[in-house]
């Protein structure tokens, strides 16, 4: 598939993917959403990618939402569809076996901080602006926004925003837990890679499997969640990794994992 919204670099097995419509503050028009997919599916079955970052291309917007221009014509099935689409997405970002950072770099609003809620990691730059405004235009989230943003925040910081349509800066996104932190805007990649590169150069099998372990124990309740860890933990021992991590420590070497 031919990609002409979003643009993605690998280099030492950091992805780095770009939501690239400025002109409409990278807003999610059907085809970006296609184009995400195939993109986010792809990444999902390399092996060789350790990390994926999602930034929005641009001076002014992560993503600034669906695409309203798009949505005005839809009927309630045509939505439904739309709606379905950018579901789908969103749950590929999230169930990616490698951790994905955010690096939010403007406008994350509607869509766009619906994105950032499905990454494992939120860096946000001093730039950046947050919200749900979908009730501005008679509608209410549709990519998991009054789903994850509560698991995320709590309910009563997610209901303000969510209810009000009102938009936050970086600070007061950090403050109610929305991102990890906030730094110089010029910096955010730099950051962001560099969190990265901190993360693979971790056993990669580890590294997924705490992934998984926390994403499903999270809707478990305690002790389910616990058993599952344990299940997780003991399966790292059928790996070379594990080996090599704890033969390495005791040799007072630095681990060179393989990723099995
Ligand atoms: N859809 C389509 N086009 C958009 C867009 C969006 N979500 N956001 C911005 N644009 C377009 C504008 O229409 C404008 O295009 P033109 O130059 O052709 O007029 C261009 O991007 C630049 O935007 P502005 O001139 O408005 O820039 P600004 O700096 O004055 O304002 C903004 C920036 C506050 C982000 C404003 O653009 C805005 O409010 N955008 C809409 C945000 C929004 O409501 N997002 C939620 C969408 S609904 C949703 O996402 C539902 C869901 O959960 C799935």
């Amino acid at each position: 598939m031919e990609w002409k919204n979003i643009e993605k670099k690998v280099e030492d097995g950091i992805a780095t993917v770009t939501i690239n419509r400025p002109k409409a503050l990278n807003a999610l028009n059907y085809d970006t959403l296609m184009e995400m997919l195939d993109c986010f599916k792809a990444i999902g079955d390399s092996k060789d990618i350790h990390v994926v970052i999602i930034t929005g291309s641009g001076e002014k917007a992560f993503v600034a939402g669906a695409d309203i221009s798009f949505m005005g014509e839809l009927d309630p099935l045509e939505a439904r569809g739309f709606g379905k689409l950018g579901q789908n997405v969103l749950n590929t970002i999230e169930n990616l076996p490698q951790p994905v950072i955010a690096a939010i770099n403007g406008f994350a609003l509607g869509g766009g901080c619906e994105i950032a809620l499905a990454c494992d990691m939120r860096l946000a730059s001093d730039r950046a602006k947050f919200g749900q405004p979908e009730v501005n235009l008679g509608v209410i989230p549709g990519f998991g926004g009054t789903q994850r943003l509560p698991r995320l925040i709590g309910k009563g910081h997610a209901n303000e925003l969510v209810f009000s349509g009102k938009i936050i800066n970086a600070e007061e996104a950090c403050r109610i837990g929305l991102v990890n932190r906030v730094v110089p805007h010029d910096q955010l990649l730099e950051e962001c890679i560099s969190l990265a590169q901190m993360i693979s150069a971790k056993s990669p099998v580890a590294v997924r499997l705490c992934k998984e372990s926390v994403n499903n124990g999270i809707e478990m309740d305690l002790d389910r969640g616990c058993a599952y860890e344990l299940d997780l933990f003991s399966l790292c021992f059928a790996s070379s990794d594990q080996k090599e991590g704890m033969k390495a420590f005791l040799e007072k070497r630095a681990p060179k994992f393989i990723g099995s």
